[in-house]
């Protein structure tokens, strides 16, 4: 039988208590508290087993006001909103995401409606007031409260139909004004800079709370030209459905708790940052970044902030991106033509992004090579990039261990390392210090020599055959 899908960011919510993966938490301080919360509890759980945290009751605002985080940063939680079956480990969500992919995804797209929750309550022009809402101050080094962390930021291309919707962090600036920052090259950037080259402000809707497989369509690298909301109903199995923005129709998910409305302006800067960044650093300084004016709030009864702390991993997000950008490369690597690749793991030490191990069996000469540059430079691959390691299918790539030992024993440094100089950066790389932000890379062969790996030293260790009778005749040895 087909399961059930959920609805929203709710549904989620009750899944994650029956599941005894939710921890709520009564009467925190927006200032500074949520974040080290968030912070911590993800920090102190076991791989892969993080719970989600919902505060109620935070100092200075009404019951109901809420904050949620960490949707779908566990393997059980991811699995279950993209509607797989119970998983075993991590690998399991990954190669699940990539056969999905590669068999039958078809992007879902939305359904519009003429209402739904998160016409509720709607704020307009001078009843405007962002600060209703429990924006939090994350982390002490930041320049301020920010309204939009687990956000999805919805605009339209101005020569097309094409609705882009992807995170991007929301400063809150006062009652009715936020400062928005977009890393160059990002599609909602490049957008923007159309409607500010014609010299006119860019149309706008911000969602800050929502099902959390919107945001994870919203933060990963989808094509170019492609709708992240048509991307997200797929994986739901169900189109999502969406009202129509009062000022600009730009489409919001009817089950939304909160969504912003208003323009981004070229012409008027505000001092936005610091922010807590995903590497883990404060690597970019305070800059002056375009306002947004927002002119509609549209929010349920008692709505739901959703919040995503970046800092140094791990965080409460990058358990769950770590298995679907690893299950992303793994599919575009395919695609472009690359067989035998046996995993792909994305390590959340390297923030999702920047150590990722491919493994292969290796199939004919130069095919290393291949497999190491594709997962380098794919689209999901490809952004913020650092580490590509190459390994042969006996290693586990989610296995620092392995990995470790595959590196100390069947990469020759100076054979075996190619660079791959000035690529898509951020500001928000500690080592760059000016533009235009490229970095380098290193794609690293930690297999066995394609000329004589069946001649390779055979590796010591017990064989499965025995282990397996080892196992079955001291059991009380294994627990
Ligand atoms: C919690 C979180 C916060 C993020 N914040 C930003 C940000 O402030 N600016 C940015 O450019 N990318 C940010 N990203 C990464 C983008 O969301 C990601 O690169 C996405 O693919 C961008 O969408 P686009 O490909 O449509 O441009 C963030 C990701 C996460 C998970």
């Amino acid at each position: 039988m087909k399961q059930k899908r959920h609805r929203g960011l709710r549904d989620l919510i009750d899944e994650a208590q029956r599941m005894g993966e939710l921890v709520s938490v009564n009467g925190a301080d927006w200032n500074l508290e949520v974040g080290a919360l968030v912070e911590m509890v993800c920090q102190s759980a076991r791989e892969g087993k993080a719970p989600a945290l919902l505060f109620d009751k935070i100092k200075d605002y009404p019951e109901g006001f809420r904050i949620f985080s960490g949707g779908t940063n566990s393997t059980r939680r991811l699995a279950y909103a993209l509607g797989f079956p119970e998983p075993s480990n991590a690998m399991d969500v990954v190669r699940n995401y990539r056969d999905r992919m590669k068999q039958d995804f078809k992007p879902l797209p939305p359904v519009e409606v003429n209402g739904g929750p998160v016409l509720e309550n709607i704020d307009r022009d001078d009843d405007v007031d962002l600060t209703k809402f429990p924006a939090p101050f994350l982390h002490e080094r930041d320049g301020g409260r920010y309204i939009g962390t687990d956000v999805i930021v919805s605009t339209k291309d101005p020569d097309s139909d094409w609705i882009n919707s992807a995170t991007y962090r929301v400063m809150l600036h006062d009652k009715n004004t936020c400062g928005i920052w977009m890393s160059p090259g990002k599609h909602g950037r490049l957008i923007r800079e159309k409607y500010f080259a014609k010299g006119l402000p860019c149309p706008v809707v911000i969602s800050l709370g929502h099902d959390p497989l919107l945001f994870m369509a919203a933060n990963q690298e989808i094509d170019y030209g492609a709708d992240e909301i048509a991307y997200a109903g797929g994986h739901r199995g169900e189109a999502y459905e969406i009202v129509r923005s009062e000022l600009h129709g730009l489409p919001i998910p009817a089950e939304s708790e909160i969504v912003l409305e208003g323009e981004m302006y070229g012409d008027e800067l505000r001092k936005e940052g610091p922010f807590g960044e995903f590497m883990g650093y404060y690597a970019s300084e305070a800059s002056m970044a375009p306002v947004v004016k927002i002119r509609r709030v549209y929010y349920r009864n008692n709505p739901i902030l959703c919040v995503a702390s970046p800092s140094k991993p791990p965080t409460s997000v990058t358990f769950g991106r770590s298995i679907v950008k690893s299950a992303m490369i793994w599919d575009e690597m395919e695609k472009a033509g690359c067989p035998g690749v046996k995993a792909v793991w994305c390590h959340e030490a390297g923030a999702s992004r920047l150590f990722n191990v491919v493994a292969i069996d290796q199939m004919y000469p130069g095919h290393v090579k291949q497999a190491g540059l594709l997962a380098m430079n794919c689209h999901a691959g490809n952004y913020a990039g650092r580490w590509v390691i190459v390994v042969d299918a006996d290693i586990d790539p989610t296995s620092t261990f392995d990995v470790i030992w595959a590196m100390s024993t069947r990469c020759d440094p100076p054979n075996d390392i190619d660079f791959i100089r000035r690529a898509w950066s951020t500001p928000l790389d500690p080592l760059l210090r000016a533009p235009p932000f490229e970095n380098n890379r290193a794609v690293v062969d930690a297999c066995k020599p394609w000329g004589w790996k069946d001649a390779f030293p055979a590796t010591a260790e017990t064989s499965p055959e025995l282990r397996e009778k080892m196992r079955r005749k001291y059991p009380d040895l294994f627990g």
